[in-house]
């Protein structure tokens, strides 16, 4: 089994998320977690699970995310299982009316990246997790990391 984990993050806590996730699984995998802009299609040799995570920003993932996204290479994919995750601000401390209505209706980096590796790599199931933030910045909320922990054991199950 070889785990890889790409993400992206501009304040630290997504990074966090996914370096908790790789301790978290490192033990019994071989598993590398990835800066976005490290990332190569090189790392994906042999890799049976690809976990993706990216900061919400403006109701969806970062651009380098989705640059990603859009050029990862579907058929070394065929058979890996592929999840994704997120960080976000809580919902119930927006106070701006429009921003909560359109965080509703937009969602979140995980939606966005479900749906592309859906129609990109017709990939039928995308699980998916997310993690709060404080504020806009973070730092993450207590209990998050744990989360993300046994959110990465889950996946390689
Ligand atoms: C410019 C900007 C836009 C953001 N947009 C959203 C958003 O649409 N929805 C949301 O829940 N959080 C939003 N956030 C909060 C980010 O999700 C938060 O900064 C991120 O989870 C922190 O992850 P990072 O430390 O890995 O960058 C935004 C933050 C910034 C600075």
């Amino acid at each position: 089994m070889k785990v890889v984990i790409i993400f992206d993050s501009i304040f630290g806590n997504t990074a966090k998320v996914a370096h908790a996730m790789a301790d978290a699984i490192k033990t019994n995998v071989d598993v590398k977690a990835i800066q976005v802009g490290q990332f190569s299609d090189e790392d994906l040799k042999d890799c049976t699970h690809l976990l993706i995570g990216s900061p919400t920003r403006a109701f969806g993932p970062t651009s380098a995310i989705k640059q990603m996204l859009a050029n990862l290479d579907r058929n070394s994919l065929q058979n890996v299982k592929i999840s994704v995750f997120d960080t976000r601000m809580a919902i119930d401390e927006i106070d701006v009316k429009i921003l909560k209505f359109l965080e509703k209706r937009l969602g979140y980096a995980s939606d966005t990246m479900q749906k592309i590796i859906k129609r990109r790599l017709k990939k039928q199931s995308v699980p998916w997790s997310s993690y709060i933030v404080n504020g806009s910045e973070g730092p993450l909320r207590e209990g998050e990391l744990q989360r993300a922990e046994a959110w990465a054991v889950e996946q390689i199950q």
